[in-house]
């Protein structure tokens, strides 16, 4: 059995990473715009940067909690079967023995250098313009897909989602396109679709079955339940 499992903030809530869209359109006391967009970037580089050196950091901070410790232990017996996409920018799927991870907004832990053009995986600060590995360019920024620039590995994400028996979303508002509509690319599909998520969402009718509650609750009940039974 094929499985696509998208994942958004709410699943690393447990964990204390803030969502996005549960404090009233603020994301830590900033518009989401002014720190993910490039608009915002070009405005005011530095409490950009400033803003995802401490996310960063914060990470050090964290732990995987049982919905990401779920996944991994599901791909110990899936293995290549299960992909996990996910919307978040931490590496708590990563800590939680997940192998098989699409990062479709990109990765706090790494740093795009807008000289070159090369990735490269970063723990430090960005905020006071190391050079770039490769090129030597003061120009790194955060390595995340922000809004209105365009989403990692697509068409490794469609062709998962084509070939998915069962897609499952957890803890995404699905307000945000494209990953709100994988529920429908998977569907046309022939995909059975399961949404877990502390509320029901904009997209729950697009679901053939919703089970609302915390994410690590639900994502290692669901796991059990589709151990049990294979
Ligand atoms: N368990 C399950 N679901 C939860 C939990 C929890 N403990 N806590 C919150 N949620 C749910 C909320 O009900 C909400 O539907 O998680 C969802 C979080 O939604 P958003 O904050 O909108 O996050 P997400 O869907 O990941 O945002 C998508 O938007 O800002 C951009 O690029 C950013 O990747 C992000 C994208």
């Amino acid at each position: 059995m094929k499985i696509v499992v998208l994942t958004g903030a709410g699943i690393s809530a447990e964990s204390g990473v803030p969502t996005f869209r549960d404090a009233d359109g603020l994301w830590e006391g900033h518009d989401v715009m002014q720190v993910a967009s490039p608009e915002g970037f070009e405005a005011d580089p530095e409490l950009v940067q400033r803003f995802y050196d401490l996310r960063r950091a914060h990470l050090t901070d964290v732990e995987p909690n049982a919905a990401h410790l779920a996944l991994g232990r599901l791909e110990k017996t899936l293995g290549p079967d299960l992909l996990v996409i996910t919307q978040n920018v931490d590496d708590l799927h990563e800590r939680g023995g997940s192998t098989n991870v699409l990062h479709m907004h990109g990765e706090l832990r790494s740093a795009l250098c807008l000289a070159c053009a090369d990735r490269f995986e970063w723990d430090g600060d960005l905020s006071h313009a190391p050079a770039c590995p490769g090129c030597g360019a003061a120009t790194l920024r955060p390595d995340i897909v922000w809004f209105g620039e365009i989403p990692y590995r697509m068409e490794e994400a469609l062709q998962a989602l084509q070939e998915a028996d069962l897609f499952v979303s957890v803890g995404t508002s699905s307000q945000v396109y494209p990953a709100a509509a994988f529920v429908h690319w998977a569907a046309e599909q022939g995909a059975r679709t399961l949404e877990l998520n502390m509320n029901g969402t904009i997209a729950s009718e697009d679901f053939d079955e919703v089970r609302t509650g915390p994410a690590g609750t639900l994502v290692p009940a669901w796991v059990d339940e589709l151990l049990d039974g294979l």
